[in-house]
C-alpha cells in the first residue's frame, strides 16, 4: 500500500515523458490543511515547456487525471490536489498495521554494517549529561537504522587511556583504599584525581611521579597494568548500572586503549605518503586546503593523541566491519575534530572518508547555564534519573492508586520521560532541563505519549470485555473524525525514513506527540465503545494507535507500559 505512489502513477499516466517519474515524486507536497486534500502536485515545473501559466496548467491537468482511486482530484490555484479515497485508505492502513504489528514501518532502504560510536565516557570520571545525550541519541539511531534494513554496531569508545592514569595511580597509592574504590568507584577515583591536582600545585614532584607511572603503564608494567584495568573495570561496572536503567546495550567496549598497538600502522602510512610535517617539535598533517587547523598526530615526546587513536579506530572499523557508513554521536564541540579526521583519511587517498558522519548534538543547560562535570558542579545522572522516577511515582499514585506493578511503571515513566525529553528536540538544539517539566503527564512529554497509549489499551480492554466485537469485513470506518488519525498512522513508514536519513530521532518523537494528540482529539469527539456495526473498526483504529505509539516509543528507547 503506497498512497503517494498512486498519486505519482496517476500524474505520470497523464504527463508521459513530459516529466520523469522521479521528478514528479520529488515535487509532490503534503498540504498544510486537510481541506486541501492529502497530496498536492505543483505545476510550476511545467510552465516552461508548456508556455502556460501554472494556474491554467493545473486547471487543465486536474480533469485529465484518472480519479478512480481517489475521492476527488481538483485544481486549486497552481496545484492539483488529491483527496484519497478515505474508506479504502482506512481499510488498507488498519489491515496492514494489524497484519504487521510491531513490524509496521519496517522497510529495506539500506543494508550492511553501520558502526555507531556512542556514549564513550571517560574512565574514573562521572558520565556527563553530554554522554547521556550521546547514549540515548545513538541508541535511537541504531533502532531507526535497523528498521530500514541496516545492521548497527554500537561501540562504546571509552576514554580509557592517557596521562591521567599516571596521576590516578600515584593518587591511589598515596590516599586511596581498595574498599573505598569498590564501594563507590567513580566518586572516589574522581576525588583522588582532584586531590592530586590540588597537591601537585605545591608539590611538583607528584607530576614527575605521575609521568613515570604512565610510562610504566605504557611499557606494560604489571602493577601499573593491574591498577589500570581494575580502575577501568570498576568504572565500567558503574556505567553499566546507568546503561541498564536506560536499557541500552553495546556491541563493543573497545575504547582508546584498544588502539595502542594499532597506531603505528597509521603513522607509518602517513609518513610513507609524505603527509607528516614537523611543527614546533610536534608532527602534524597540514589541512589548510580544507580550511582546517592542522591535525596533531604525535607530540614532541612521542606521545600519541586523541586524533591518532581515532584514525586507528576509523581504519579498524573499516577493515573489521566493512561498513556502509560509520557514525560518531559526539557533542558539537568536537565538530572540528571529526572534520579533521575525515580530511586526513581523504588525504591518505581513501574515498570511504565520505561515509564517515559526525552526528553532533547541542548542550543541555540548567537555567540557561552550561552543565559542567568538572570539579564541583557534577550532576550525577543516576540522581537525575532517580528523581524522575520519584516524580513519576507521585503522579501514578494520584492517577492510578491501585496499579499493581506501580514501581516498574514508575521506572518506565520516569526514565522514559528523561530520554524522551532529550530526543524530542532537534539534536543540535541546546535545551534546558527542568525535571518537573520533563515528567509532566500533559504537554509535549514522554509520559503524555505513554499515558495516551495506556489509555488506548484500557479502552480496548474494557470494550472487549463488555461488547460483542466480532468484525464484519464489509463494514469500514467512514467517520470523518477518524480521518486525521488514519492519516497519521499511514505516514509512519515515511516518518521513519526521514528520521533515518537525517539521523534525527526528534522526527519520531514529534510524530508520536502528534499521533497522541490527534488520537486524544478523536477520542474527545467520538464515542468508541458503543455497540454498533462500526465498533470493531473503531477498535481496530484504537489498537493501531497503540501499536504505532508503542513502536514509536520503542524506536526512541522508551518503554510503553500497558497500564499507568
Ligand atoms: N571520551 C570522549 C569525551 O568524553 C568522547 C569520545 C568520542 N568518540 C570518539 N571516537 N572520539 O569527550
Amino acid at each position: 500500500m503506497d498512497f503517494k505512489q498512486q498519486v505519482i502513477d496517476a500524474i505520470t499516466a497523464v504527463l508521459g515523458d513530459e516529466l520523469p517519474k522521479e521528478q514528479v515524486a520529488k515535487l509532490i507536497e503534503t498540504p498544510k490543511s486537510n481541506d486541501l486534500g492529502d497530496y498536492a502536485f505543483p505545476t510550476f515545473a511545467l510552465a516552461k515547456t508548456r508556455h502556460m501559466a501554472p494556474v491554467k496548467i493545473a486547471a487543465e491537468l486536474a480533469p485529465q487525471i484518472d480519479a478512480a482511486n481517489f475521492d476527488k482530484v481538483v485544481a486549486t490555484g497552481a496545484y492539483v490536489n488529491f483527496f484519497l479515497a478515505k474508506t479504502t485508505f482506512a481499510k488498507q492502513v488498519l489491515a496492514e498495521i494489524a497484519a504487521k504489528g510491531a513490524d509496521y514501518g519496517q522497510q529495506e532502504l539500506g543494508h550492511g554494517n553501520v558502526p555507531i560510536d556512542m556514549s564513550s565516557p571517560n574512565i574514573a570520571k562521572p558520565m556527563s549529561m553530554g554522554h547521556l545525550r550521546s547514549t540515548v541519541i545513538g541508541n535511537s539511531i541504531a533502532k531507526i537504522l535497523t528498521k530500514i534494513g541496516y545492521t548497527p554496531i554500537k561501540i562504546n569508545h571509552l576514554g580509557d587511556w592517557g596521562t591521567q592514569f599516571g596521576k590516578l595511580i600515584v593518587a591511589y597509592k598515596l590516599w586511596g583504599s581498595e574498599a573505598a574504590v569498590k564501594a563507590d568507584p567513580i566518586k572516589n577515583l574522581l576525588e583522588y584525581y582532584v586531590r592530586f591536582h590540588t597537591e601537585a600545585e605545591t608539590k611538583p614532584e607528584l607530576d614527575d611521579e605521575a609521568r613515570a607511572w604512565f610510562k610504566k603503564l605504557e611499557d606494560g608494567d604489571e602493577e601499573a597494568t593491574h591498577l589500570w584495568s581494575w580502575f577501568r573495570a570498576e568504572s565500567l561496572k558503574e556505567f553499566k548500572r546507568i546503561y541498564d536503567i536506560l536499557g541500552v546495550e553495546f556491541d563493543s567496549f573497545n575504547g582508546e586503549a584498544f588502539y595502542n598497538d594499532k597506531m603505528d600502522k597509521v603513522t607509518d602510512e602517513l609518513e610513507a605518503k609524505g603527509l607528516l610535517q614537523e611543527s614546533r617539535g610536534a608532527e602534524i598533517v597540514d589541512l589548510s586546503k580544507y580550511d582546517l587547523n592542522p591535525a596533531l598526530i604525535r607530540k614532541s615526546d612521542g606521545a600519541t593523541l586523541y586524533m591518532t587513536r581515532d584514525l586507528a579506530a576509523a581504519f579498524y572499523r573499516h577493515d573489521h566491519y566493512d561498513f556502509k557508513q560509520s557514525l560518531y554521536v559526539v557533542g558539537m564541540e568536537q565538530t572540528e575534530h571529526f572534520k579533521q579526521l575525515k580530511a586526513v583519511i581523504k588525504e591518505m587517498g581513501y574515498d570511504w572518508a565520505d561515509d564517515i558522519h559526525h552526528i553532533p548534538f547541542g548542550l543541555i543547560t540548567a537555567n540557561g547555564k552550561k552543565l559542567s562535570t568538572r570539579k564541583g558542579n557534577v550532576i550525577l545522572l543516576e540522581k537525575v534519573l532517580g528523581e524522575a522516577v520519584d516524580l513519576a511515582k507521585e503522579q501514578i499514585a494520584e492517577k492510578h492508586p491501585d496499579l499493581k506493578n506501580a514501581d516498574e511503571v514508575a521506572e518506565a515513566v520516569g526514565v522514559g520521560a528523561v530520554v524522551f525529553h532529550d530526543l524530542k528536540n532537534e539534536r543540535i538544539d541546546q535545551f534546558d532541563f527542568n525535571l518537573e517539566e520533563v515528567v509532566r503527564f500533559e504537554g509535549e512529554t514522554g509520559p503524555y505519549v505513554q499515558y495516551t497509549n495506556a489509555r488506548a489499551n484500557s479502552i480496548l480492554a474494557k470494550a472487549t470485555a463488555e461488547f460483542d466485537v466480532a468484525a464484519d469485513a464489509s463494514v469500514t470506518l467512514d467517520d470523518a473524525n477518524a480521518w486525521p488519525v488514519l492519516k497519521q498512522l499511514g505516514a509512519f513508514p515515511d516518518v521513519i525514513a526521514r528520521a533515518a536519513k537525517e539521523y534525527e530521532p526528534s522526527v519520531i518523537a514529534k510524530y508520536a506527540l502528534k499521533l497522541a494528540k490527534t488520537f486524544n482529539q478523536y477520542y474527545a469527539h467520538t464515542k468508541v465503545a458503543v455497540q454498533d456495526a462500526q465498533l470493531p473498526a473503531r477498535l481496530a483504529l484504537v489498537q493501531s494507535v497503540s501499536t504505532v505509539l508503542t513502536e514509536s516509543l520503542n524506536l526512541l528507547g522508551v518503554k510503553a507500559p500497558k497500564e499507568m
